[in-house]
């Protein structure tokens, strides 16, 4: 069975590479998607239908509309809603209506930075969250994905 993922990048991390890089490091966005890429071959190097699509977007409503749309073919979500974490019900309602499992990830910890960045409201309609392990953590929730789908836990 061909599994499709789904990876969003929130609003700011096209500037990944020159935004605060003593918090979010010197890899761009590209360099990030690039690592996903090879995830995704090396899958497919081992025999597994694996397919992904990777996007970036400053707007919620284009968020929301690629989550609404993904339930139509993805098998997975992995989202960096960025700052819209720590303030979108839309986006946490979205990912909440649709039966598509989505692994929330920070490249940042959240968790030791500002008070503000503590809550995610987006989180609580995802099967977790990954946080403060850079690009790797966008490896690790493709990688969590995939295995609960092999494991028969398709939908949080
Ligand atoms: C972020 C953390 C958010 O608080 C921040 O607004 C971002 C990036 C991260 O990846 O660490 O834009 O989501």
């Amino acid at each position: 069975m061909r599994m499709r993922y789904l990876v969003i990048h929130g609003p700011n991390l096209n500037l990944l590479g020159q935004r605060e890089p003593d918090v979010y490091g010197r890899d761009t966005l590209a360099d990030v998607d690039q690592c996903l890429e090879d995830w995704a071959a090396q899958k497919r190097e081992d025999g597994h239908d694996v397919e992904l699509r990777t996007m970036q977007s400053n707007h919620e409503g284009a968020i929301i509309d690629a989550i609404q749309e993904a339930s139509g073919w993805a098998s997975g979500i992995v989202i960096n809603p960025g700052a819209y974490t720590h303030y979108s019900y839309a986006i946490r309602d979205a990912l909440a209506g649709v039966e598509v499992p989505a692994i929330e990830v920070h490249l940042s910890n959240i968790h030791r930075r500002e008070t503000f960045r503590h809550i995610s409201v987006t989180a609580p309609a995802c099967v977790g969250q990954i946080c403060g392990l850079g690009w790797r953590g966008y490896v690790l929730a493709l990688e969590a994905l995939w295995r609960n789908a092999q494991d028969g836990m398709g939908v949080a």
